[in-house]
């Protein structure tokens, strides 16, 4: 992949799946961390994406979680149920880099299906993933945190090497507040 200092080749698209509301607080913080690194963001749950157009993204962070048993969150069931049309060509999407994240809990048998499929299936249709799927564990003894943090620092060090800043731009540090993301 090339790497790209341009300001404005810096899209990234976050999207989520979640059911009581975790997955999407793991997705706006990457949100709110992505801004500090001057990358332009977009944020939706999967559901409320116009999915017809993922075929002209770059670059998605995908971050979903498991409900019932191994079962998809409801915002995010119609994007997978696309996603498995059989007649999607299987070099679709060949343009995109991924990374997903899923959240579960490891008492259950179907423990993170989701994110498993979901990440399965993205490869099948020719995407490219950025780093190994990542695994939020509620039985964890830090909870998702404890896998989230160095995940998400990982892909941090590989899209910073990627996509790197113009000469004279710099990450914000935390103690600078952001604009409001609807500016
Ligand atoms: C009713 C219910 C069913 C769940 N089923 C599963 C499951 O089958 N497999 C799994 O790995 N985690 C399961 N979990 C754990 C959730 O995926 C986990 O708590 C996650 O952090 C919730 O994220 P959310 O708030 O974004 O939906 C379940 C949680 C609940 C409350």
């Amino acid at each position: 992949m090339q790497k790209s200092n341009n300001l404005k080749n810096r899209q990234l698209l976050i999207l989520y799946g979640s059911q009581t509301g975790y997955a999407q607080d793991i997705a706006e913080r990457i949100e709110r961390q992505a801004r500090r690194r001057l990358f332009k963001t977009r944020l939706f749950s999967m559901d409320s994406y116009d999915r017809t157009n993922l075929i002209n993204e770059e670059l998605v962070i995908f971050i979903c979680s498991t409900t019932g048993q191994g079962d998809e969150p409801d915002n995010m069931r119609k994007f997978w149920k696309f996603l498995l049309r059989k007649n999607l060509p299987n070099d679709i999407l060949n343009q995109l880099r991924f990374a997903v994240f899923g959240l579960g809990d490891s008492s259950y048998v179907k423990y993170n299906w989701p994110a498993k499929k979901l990440h399965k299936r993205l490869t099948q249709l020719g995407g490219q993933s950025l780093l190994s799927r990542g695994e939020g564990d509620d039985q964890h003894y830090l909870g998702v945190d404890g896998t989230f943090d160095p995940w998400l620092e990982e892909l941090w060090k590989i899209l910073m090497e990627k996509y790197p800043l113009p000469p004279n731009a710099e990450v914000m540090p935390d103690d600078i507040l952001l604009y409001p993301s609807i500016l």
